[in-house]
């Protein structure tokens, strides 16, 4: 496998990193036991400043069945945190107790801040409305797992494509699969963001973008449902105007290709009906549990990976500010940039451009 230290985004993997993390993945699933023991006395600690059922137990789930053990906390209040106390001091007491850390926040840029004061592997999972990477992880193993390869295929992402971060996520790391073509559709409020629509042009992806459901369905070979993500909205009363905008029912699974996917990272609040639990096309139950797996494979890797003394940045004269109220930056003050000020340039933490 090639060496990756964090795990923050996709944007940077190759298919051989993919192929030696899946096959290791297939390997656990086959024969669970031989991993028993392959993580003895390694420590997880896991940071999640957001709620989380999924992706916090399995990540505990997944340090347990390899022999190792996780601590961490589910809600900051009953931490220092609480008390004041900086993302970079509890990152790195944090770190100096454990063996990898996963952290997720409603702040975009998070775990990359968090990066530069751990001395120990960082997992992103999930910053705010930006990237969640070990979800895109799960998705991809499903994929595999039930069409047998990945590529060749239209995918329709669907929902809230603005702030739903497991979107931004798939998108960057479908780019390495050979002819995957997007259909993406959500109301015109919830778009997918420019910045990702630059980088899937920029790497030449495929995409329409449509707000017609009902339309797109008989195409695709995936649909990816995701929620509206009520905590992301600034004005509750957009919120509930867009949500319950689509619902899957079985009627609509009618004009879908027999053998189309429905997956969906979880939670769901109505945009899948429950009587479409029992099509067999209906895959996110399994596609939750193989999201253990792949973070089995993913943290036996991490947990072997030497501590280095993490690097903060040092900014020389004065350097752009980052100007999204969603970005890390934005709470976390002492956090710089390397962009000088006027300069063109991207946070390097949240990814969105200086204005
Ligand atoms: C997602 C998340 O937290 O981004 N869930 C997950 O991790 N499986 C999706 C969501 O919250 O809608």
């Amino acid at each position: 496998m090639d060496q990756m230290r964090n795990l923050i985004g996709l944007g940077d993997i190759s298919l051989q990193w993919w192929e030696a993390l899946y096959s290791r993945c297939c390997d656990i699933i086959a024969k669970p036991d031989d991993y028993i023991d392959s993580c003895k006395g390694k420590i997880l600690a896991s940071m999640f400043f957001e709620p989380s059922t999924r992706t916090s137990f399995s990540f505990q789930a997944a340090a347990q069945r390899l022999g190792g053990s996780a601590f961490g906390f589910a809600d900051p209040l009953g931490t220092s945190v609480s008390k004041g106390e900086t993302l970079a001091d509890t990152v790195r007491i944090v770190s100096s107790y454990a063996d990898t850390v996963v952290i997720r926040s409603p702040m975009e840029g998070a775990s990359a801040a968090a990066v530069l004061y751990s001395d120990v592997p960082v997992i992103n999972a999930g910053d705010g409305g930006h990237f969640h990477p070990t979800q895109t992880l799960a998705d991809l193993t499903t994929i595999a797992q039930k069409r047998g390869r990945i590529g060749d295929l239209c995918i329709g992402l669907c929902g809230d494509l603005k702030y739903g971060r497991t979107v931004h996520s798939i998108v960057e790391a479908l780019s390495i699969f050979p002819n995957v073509r997007f259909c993406l559709i959500s109301p015109n409020e919830l778009r997918m963001p420019e910045y990702v629509l630059d980088k899937m042009r920029m790497r030449g992806q495929e995409f329409t973008e449509t707000a017609l459901f009902a339309e797109s369905l008989p195409e695709l070979d995936i649909l990816y449902m995701t929620r509206i993500q009520r905590e992301r909205f600034e004005d509750v009363s957009e919120y509930l105007r867009l949500k319950g905008v689509y619902v899957l029912t079985n009627k609509d699974m009618q004009h879908a290709k027999h053998d189309m996917l429905v997956m969906h990272p979880l939670p769901r609040h109505g945009e899948i009906d429950p009587e479409v639990d029992s099509d067999p096309r209906a895959i996110y139950f399994e596609q939750a549990r193989y999201g253990m797996y792949i973070r089995m494979a993913l943290l036996l890797d991490f947990f072997h990976l030497p501590k280095l003394t993490p690097n903060p940045i040092v900014a020389f004269g004065d350097t752009q500010k980052c100007q999204n109220p969603a970005c890390i930056t934005q709470t976390e003050s002492y956090l710089v940039q390397t962009t000088p000020v006027g300069a063109a340039g991207k946070c390097r933490y949240c990814d969105k451009d200086f204005v």
